[in-house]
């Protein structure tokens, strides 16, 4: 199992009861251990194929409090008051946003979220990046988190990612 993974699978106990949005979910396989401990959870996609995989995941897994969307975040953010949410996974998404849509994150999802689970590349050349906010660096990472009132414990950091429990 890949090692991000496993330390999800860890520390995914910290969304115990929360109502979990989880940004750029992929195939939403953080979904199954989400939802081992939260309420419900919410994946967006943007991307069809990862869109589909997501809803295979859900049907297989037998997801019946997952929810998928097939947004953006910036399209999210024009209806996320049609959403319970109280948390929130940022696992890998950070670089890939756009300076618009981290300005959404800040004004109007963060504040909501009483935790946030927080996986980033640690390689300067990871994904697409799409803002200059230098996220492979845990320092910035740290103080945007400590900016937007969260304590970011990074308790996972090898040369390739690292990651942390933000909390209030
Ligand atoms: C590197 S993958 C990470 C997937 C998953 N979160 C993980 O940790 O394995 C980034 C995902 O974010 C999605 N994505 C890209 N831009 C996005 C945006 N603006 N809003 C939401 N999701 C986005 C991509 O389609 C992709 O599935």
């Amino acid at each position: 199992m890949l090692q991000r993974i496993k330390w999800f699978k860890k520390n995914a106990a910290s969304l115990k009861n929360y109502d979990v949005l989880d940004v750029g979910c992929n195939a939403a396989i953080l979904a199954i251990d989400t939802l081992k401990h939260a309420n419900s959870y919410i994946g967006i996609e943007p991307k069809e194929v990862y869109y589909k995989q997501a809803l295979v995941t859900k049907r297989n897994a037998g997801l019946k409090r997952a929810k998928i969307l097939n947004v953006n975040l910036k399209q999210f953010a024009k209806i996320e008051n049609d959403y319970n949410y109280n948390a929130i996974i940022l696992s890998r998404i950070l670089y890939h946003l756009y300076p618009e849509e981290i300005l959404l994150l800040e004004e109007k999802i963060l504040h909501k979220c009483g935790v946030a689970i927080v996986v980033c590349g640690a390689e300067k050349k990871e994904g697409k990046r799409h803002n200059d906010f230098e996220f492979w660096n845990q320092e910035n990472v740290v103080e945007f988190f400590k900016k937007n009132k969260f304590n970011l414990g990074i308790n996972y950091s090898i040369k390739k990612f690292f990651a942390g429990v933000a909390t209030r």
